[in-house]
């Protein structure tokens, strides 16, 4: 059996679930809010050691203000002590992916304090992917890798991808095996360009407010039945 350690979800849909109720775009985002732990604890149940969720991207900012402070705030909320507790209950370990700088105080405060709570557990590794975006992330990182090289005056001959990977903000996962967007919408966005490199993609029309266990069993389902040959062939 192929090895499935690292699943991606691109979390979209909620704005369109939530016009086909004729309710407010963050009426579909609260929905789509009180997915994320039941997700991650069935990816658990499936032996998958790594999920990286995509819940705001850097270009989600150019969305209307009022949308943009609901989704900056969210944080707050899905990581407060109550749902701490179930986080550390249950063995995950949250990370954060994702620029720092942008998101307000409360927000940011309630991340590195799930993540410095948690950080010892090892049933599952989540990587919360917030103000994350594949460019600002190679932004950060070739900051990181210059930086050395002028520090310690190495010679950029030595350089490899490698120091690369080693700063990114997924630093400590393995690639993408599996990515999975909800929606319906089959694209990128921005998202793992270099972590996804060989992942399996498996789009789907569900909404992520109604993404529940039978779907992502699919997913799992379809990505059994790829060839993965990383650029080889069968001798
Ligand atoms: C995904 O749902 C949530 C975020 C990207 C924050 P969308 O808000 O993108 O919903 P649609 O794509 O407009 O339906
Ligand atoms: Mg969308």
């Amino acid at each position: 059996m192929k090895p499935l350690d690292h699943v991606a979800i691109i979390l979209d849909g909620n704005g369109r679930w939530a016009q086909e109720r004729n309710k407010p775009r963050t009426y579909g985002h609260r929905h789509g809010l009180d997915k994320i732990f039941d997700t991650i604890l069935f990816a658990k149940k499936q032996n998958i050691k790594y999920i990286t969720l995509f819940c705001f991207s850097t270009e989600n900012w150019n969305r209307p203000e009022k949308e943009v402070k609901w989704l900056m705030d969210f944080p707050v909320e899905a990581f407060n002590k109550k749902q701490e507790k179930k986080y550390i209950e249950n063995g995950i370990c949250v990370n954060w992916v994702g620029r720092r700088t942008k998101v307000p105080n409360e927000t940011k405060k309630t991340l590195e304090e799930i993540e410095k709570n948690t950080k010892d557990l090892n049933e599952i590794f989540v990587n919360f992917a917030f103000d994350y975006g594949s460019y600002e992330e190679l932004e950060n990182t070739f900051k990181i890798v210059f930086n050395k090289y002028e520090d310690k005056n190495l010679n950029i001959d030595n350089f490899s991808f490698q120091e690369i990977l080693d700063n990114l903000y997924t630093k400590n996962s393995p690639n993408i095996d599996l990515l999975i967007r909800t929606g319906g919408e089959q694209r990128l966005s921005n998202f793992m360009l270099l972590q996804s490199a060989y992942a399996e993609f498996y789009f789907t029309k569900t909404y992520w407010p109604d993404f529940n266990e039978q779907e992502f069993e699919k997913a799992i389902n379809s990505y059994k039945l790829r060839d993965r040959r990383f650029g080889k062939i069968e001798e």
